[in-house]
Formats: C-alpha cells, sequence, structure tokens
C-alpha cells in the first residue's frame, strides 16, 4: 500500500505538467485555458496554433501517463494499484498543481496510461477514436465513444484491469460535459473547420 501511496503521488506531480500550458509558456503564447474551447490540450493547441504544437503535446502528455503506469507495472505491482497510479496521473493533468489546478480532459494522458497494457488494447482505442473523428469530425465526441467502448475492450482483453477503466472512462466523460452540452445544442465544432 505504501509503494502504492508513493507511485500515485509521483504519479499525480508528473501528471500536473501540462504539455499544452508548458509549450504556450515556453513560446511566449497566450494561456490555451483563455481561448478556444479553453482546454489545455492537443485539439485546441491544434485549434489555437498548428499541427506540430499539437503533436508535441499529445506526445508529451501520452508519455506521461505511460511512464508512472509502466514503472508500477515493472516493479510488479497488482493491477488494481496499478490503475491507481494510472487515475492518479489523469488527476495530476485534470487538476494540475502548477497550474492553478485548472487543467485539462486526460484524453491523451488516459491513452497513455493505457499503452502499457499491450498493443490489442492500444490498437482498438486509436482505431476507435480516429474512425470516430473520421465519421463524425468531432475531436470530443471521439474521446467519449473511445472512453465509452474502452472498458467493453479491456474487459476482454484483461479483465483484471477493467474497474480502473471504468474509472478512467468516467473521469474523462465527466471532463466532457461542457462538450456534451454544446453537442447537444450543436454548438461544438469539428476539429477540421476550426482556425
Ligand atoms: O482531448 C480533448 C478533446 O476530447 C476535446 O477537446 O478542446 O474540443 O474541448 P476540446
Amino acid at each position: 500500500i505504501l509503494i502504492t501511496l508513493i507511485f500515485s503521488l509521483f504519479a499525480y506531480f508528473l501528471g500536473g505538467l501540462n504539455g499544452a500550458i508548458l509549450l504556450s509558456k515556453f513560446k511566449g503564447w497566450t494561456d490555451p485555458r483563455l481561448h478556444g474551447s479553453k482546454n489545455p490540450g492537443a485539439t485546441n493547441m491544434l485549434r489555437l496554433h498548428h499541427a506540430q504544437a499539437a503533436s508535441l503535446v499529445l506526445i508529451f502528455d501520452l508519455l506521461k501517463g505511460t511512464i508512472p503506469v509502466y514503472c508500477a507495472y515493472l516493479i510488479g505491482l497488482p493491477p488494481l494499484a496499478i490503475g491507481f497510479v494510472g487515475i492518479a496521473t489523469c488527476l495530476g493533468h485534470i487538476f494540475p498543481p502548477y497550474h492553478d489546478f485548472r487543467g485539462g480532459k486526460a484524453v491523451a494522458t488516459g491513452l497513455g496510461t493505457l499503452l502499457p497494457l499491450g498493443m490489442n488494447m492500444t490498437g482498438l482505442i486509436v482505431i476507435t477514436w480516429l474512425l470516430s473523428v473520421a465519421l463524425t469530425g468531432y475531436s470530443s465526441l471521439a474521446a467519449i465513444i473511445t472512453a465509452l467502448s474502452a472498458p467493453i475492450y479491456i474487459y476482454f482483453i484483461k479483465p483484471e484491469f477493467t474497474v480502473p477503466v471504468i474509472m478512467l472512462s468516467s473521469l474523462i466523460i465527466l471532463r466532457h460535459i461542457g462538450n456534451i452540452r454544446r453537442l447537444i445544442r450543436g454548438k461544438e465544432k469539428k476539429i477540421v473547420n476550426w482556425k
């Protein structure tokens, strides 16, 4: 339990480093939390800047999700503990201690935490997200569809991780309430149309 706690704390503080906010500070750009969808994530960086900025943020946020979970897996923590470490990273991304506790929606970070669960899970998640974006045009809707699918996939691939993945998906969907409202009102912007 102590090791899980230490790992989760490390994961939370690593998760708190937000790629979009840090890159914007480094580049002298305005805070992404003030413009576009006001979300400090890769999608909004694409909207506000360009694909290169979005890719950098995506890779950074993804890796910070992967590292703690992978370390937890390497030292042999049990599935539920590994799950908590993943959730702690996402909580760090959502409520970052260095950025006034106003962070992102943990889509890239959440995906990062799933990478150590293997190629089958990663492949299914990435394909679901890409297909959903291709079919709907909405990044947020794709994230929601993927979050709804993830527990079903993991149940068949690695059932011991079903509970943490349900927690992760719930967290991501809850963070998209604003997007869901905009989608219902027809006010959500497609990523292909944004600039
Ligand atoms: O990754 C976050 C995405 O699902 C939604 O982002 O900026 O459209 O709220 P955004």
